[in-house]
C-alpha cells in the first residue's frame, strides 16, 4: 500500500496542467467518489491493526496534498489571465477620440433661440401629441378648416382627438393658459404633417413659435423684431419683406421673405429669379384668440409667428434636399463641425 501512495503521489508531481478543465479533470480522476483516492480508502479496510495508523497517517497527507495543489493550479491560471503590465507598450501613441458634432437643425434652433433670448423671449415647450382643441379650436380655425382634414393632420385612428401637432402653435395656447401677459416666449418643437416626402417637404420637421402678448403691441414691432431676427442669421444686409396671407389664429396675417442672400437680389435659380425667399408665417394674434384663452383683447394685444427650422437651415447653408437632415448620413453631418 505504501507503494501505491508513493506512485500517486510521484504522479502528482508530474502533472502540469494548462486550463481550468484540465485541473477538474485531476481532480475527478483522483478525488471523486470513484476517484484513486477512494480506492485507496477501500483497501485500506483490509490493513493490520499494527499498520493502521501510519498507512491512514500517509493516505491523508495524500489526501491534502492533491489537495492544495488543485488550489494552487487553480489560482496559478486565473492569475495568468489577468493582463501582464509588462505587456503595456507606453511609446504608443493615443488613439484619437472621434467626438460627435451637433446636428445643423439643433445648431440653428440654438442659434435662433439665443436671438430671441437676447430680447427677453424665455422658451415654451408642449407636448408633440395633442388634441383638437390646442391645435385647432382654440386658434380660431372653423370646423371644417382643411387643415382638419386627414389629408394634413395625423390622427389615432381610435381617438379622433388625439393628433399629432402640424405646428407649434398649439403651444401658444397652452402658454396663454397658463400665463397672463405680459406674455414673450419661444416655442422650438417638432410638427408632424401627413405629407408625401420630397426635397422640399417632410412629414416630421421643426418650428419655432414666437408669442409676444402686452398693452400697444403693434405690427411695427412685429417687422421690427423679424427684421432684426432675419439680419441676425442671414447678415446685416438682409431685408426683409412682408406679404399679405391668411392664418385663422392672426389678423392680419403675413408671410415674410427675406433678400436671397446667393445672388443679393438679383434672381437666381435659388430663389427662382425673384430675388426673395420666403422663411415664415406671422401676424397679429386674432382676438377671438386672446378671448378664448382668457386675455382681453380691448387692454392687451400680440403678435406671433412661426417658422420652419429646416428651411432656414437650408437656406444658410445652401442645402437643397430637405430629406438630408434626416438621414443621418456622416458625410453630410460631419461637414457641420466648424459651425
Ligand atoms: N402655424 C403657422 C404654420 O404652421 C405659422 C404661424 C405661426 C403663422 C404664428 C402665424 C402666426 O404655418
Amino acid at each position: 500500500m505504501i507503494e501505491k501512495i508513493k506512485q500517486i503521489k510521484a504522479k502528482i508531481d508530474e502533472l502540469e496542467p494548462k486550463t481550468a478543465e484540465e485541473v477538474e479533470l485531476i481532480r475527478i480522476k483522483y478525488l471523486s467518489k470513484k476517484g484513486e483516492l477512494a480506492a485507496l480508502f477501500n483497501d485500506f479496510r483490509n490493513v493490520g491493526p499494527d499498520q493502521k495508523k501510519s498507512i491512514g497517517q500517509e493516505i491523508n497527507n495524500l489526501k491534502v496534498s492533491i489537495q492544495n495543489k488543485l488550489e494552487e493550479w487553480k489560482n496559478g491560471l486565473s492569475i495568468k489571465k489577468q493582463p501582464i503590465h509588462s505587456s503595456i507598450d507606453l511609446t504608443q501613441q493615443e488613439i484619437e477620440a472621434k467626438f460627435g458634432t451637433r446636428h445643423p437643425v439643433s445648431l440653428i434652433k440654438n442659434e435662433i433661440c439665443d436671438i430671441f433670448k437676447k430680447l427677453g423671449f424665455t422658451i415654451y415647450d408642449g407636448p408633440e401629441i395633442e388634441d383638437d382643441w390646442h391645435v385647432f379650436a382654440a386658434l380660431n380655425f372653423p370646423d371644417e378648416h382643411p387643415a382638419r382634414d386627414m389629408q394634413d393632420t395625423f390622427f389615432i385612428e381610435k381617438h379622433p382627438d388625439v393628433l399629432l401637432r402640424t405646428h407649434t402653435s398649439s403651444v401658444q395656447v397652452r402658454c396663454m393658459e397658463q400665463q397672463k401677459p405680459p406674455i414673450r416666449v419661444i416655442c422650438p418643437g417638432r410638427v408632424f404633417r401627413n405629407e408625401a416626402i420630397s426635397a422640399r417637404a417632410h412629414c416630421l420637421f421643426h418650428q419655432i413659435e414666437g408669442l409676444y402678448i402686452d398693452k400697444d403691441v403693434s405690427f411695427a414691432d412685429l417687422q421690427q423684431t423679424l427684421l432684426h431676427f432675419a439680419q441676425e442669421v442671414f447678415g446685416k444686409d438682409t431685408k426683409i419683406r412682408l406679404r399679405p396671407s391668411y392664418f385663422p389664429f392672426t389678423e392680419p396675417s403675413a408671410e415674410m421673405d427675406v433678400s436671397c442672400k446667393l445672388c443679393g437680389g438679383k434672381g437666381c435659380s435659388v430663389c427662382k429669379h425673384t430675388g426673395w425667399l420666403e422663411v415664415l408665417g406671422c401676424g397679429m394674434v386674432h382676438p377671438n384668440v386672446l378671448e378664448t384663452n382668457g386675455i382681453n383683447s380691448n387692454i392687451y394685444s400680440g403678435f406671433a409667428f412661426g417658422l420652419g427650422v429646416e428651411r432656414i437651415a437650408m437656406l444658410k447653408y445652401s442645402v437643397k434636399d430637405l430629406r438630408l437632415y434626416f438621414e443621418n448620413d456622416v458625410r453630410f453631418l460631419n461637414q457641420f463641425t466648424n459651425y
